[in-house]
């Protein structure tokens, strides 16, 4: 299949390019920053994505059967800081790529994010319950969602993603990789002991993607995530005993959502999602926490610091 993948810098696009191509893709990434090699793209494009004449241009030119993207603001606090930017790219982009893939009959998958959630229910999101964001970010995410099944009803898949872990291309941008630099910097890193959170790696997410794209009969919204709902504190606390580290070394501070009432107001405080309808019918599996931490490297910027702590 030619696909069309955007944002191939990514944490999850660097980590689809490698899924696809194993399974003899061939793919096109479009990157916007980034210099360097990623494995797995056979041709590598720099563009602008909010510049949608070019975009309109490149998809075109490229013809492919299948649009991803992976392109976004992906983090809550970066979209506050930029509100324009994140509309441009979570919302007008995936927009502009369902009108695309719609007039081309090509399929896409688009990422959206259990932040379209309150995280208020303690019980596991469905894929039926009605979505209730509480920050920018999530009320971007289930904007996107809506306009990219109204303009490519037939072609598109919607996949929300949980917390994601794994190792990305910098090195600088998953979970652990996160801990890492503060740890190597000499932070103490606050976690929530309640607030729960179920994540996968970028490379299982992958997986669960090329999948589904190679299946003509899917279509519509569904979720992807770990096997283990967990809270950040014990998130990081394993992590940190996954790679042998000191807590004097790797010093963690645990914190509860009532000692910032502002900030948990954007926060959700429980996003376990139900997998339901794709677990149990597909072959990807789906990850246990532990089964995440065997596949995270040290990551090279922080290597230095890790053998001497
Ligand atoms: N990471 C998570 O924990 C998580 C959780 C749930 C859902 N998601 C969703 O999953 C998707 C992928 O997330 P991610 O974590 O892989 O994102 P990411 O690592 O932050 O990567 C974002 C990508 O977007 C590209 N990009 C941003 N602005 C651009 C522009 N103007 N023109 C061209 N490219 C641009 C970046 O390219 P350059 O770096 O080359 O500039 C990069 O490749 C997103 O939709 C995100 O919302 C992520």
């Amino acid at each position: 299949m030619k696909i069309l993948l955007t944002g191939a810098s990514g944490l999850v696009g660097s980590a689809f390019a490698q899924a696809a191509t194993r399974r003899g893709h061939h793919v096109t990434g479009l990157v916007g920053t980034f210099s360097g090699e990623i494995p797995g793209v056979a041709t590598k494009r720099t563009a602008d994505l909010t510049d949608e004449t070019a975009l309109m241009g490149t998809v075109l030119e490229v013809f492919p059967d299948a649009i991803v993207n992976c392109a976004a603001v992906s983090e809550p606090v970066q979209c506050d800081a930029d509100p324009a930017r994140a509309q441009a790219l979570n919302v007008a982009l995936p927009a502009l790529l369902a009108r695309l893939a719609n007039h081309l009959s090509a399929r896409l998958i688009h990422l959206s994010s259990e932040q379209v959630f309150d995280g208020a229910s303690d019980d596991a999101y469905t894929v039926k319950h009605p979505v209730k964001p509480i920050n920018l970010y999530g009320r971007q995410k289930a904007e996107s969602e809506r306009l990219v099944h109204t303009a490519a009803p037939e072609f598109a898949i919607t996949l929300r993603a949980p917390l994601l872990t794994g190792n990305s291309l910098t090195g600088k941008r998953s979970l652990h990789e996160r801990l890492f630099a503060d740890w190597s910097a000499g932070k103490t890193p606050k976690v929530y002991t309640d607030e729960i959170r179920q994540p996968c790696t970028a490379a299982n997410l992958a997986e669960i993607m090329v999948e589904l794209l190679e299946r003509n009969d899917v279509r519509g919204v569904f979720h992807w995530a770990g096997a283990d709902a967990l809270s950040r504190h014990e998130l990081a606390r394993r992590i940190r005993a996954h790679f042998k580290l000191s807590d004097t070394a790797a010093p963690l501070e645990p914190v509860t959502r009532s000692a910032d009432p502002r900030a948990a107001s954007k926060r959700q405080a429980s996003l376990a999602l139900d997998l339901k309808p794709l677990a149990g019918v597909v072959k990807t599996p789906i990850e246990t926490f532990d089964a995440q931490l065997d596949q995270f490297i040290i990551p090279p910027a922080f290597r230095a610091w890790y053998f001497s702590a």
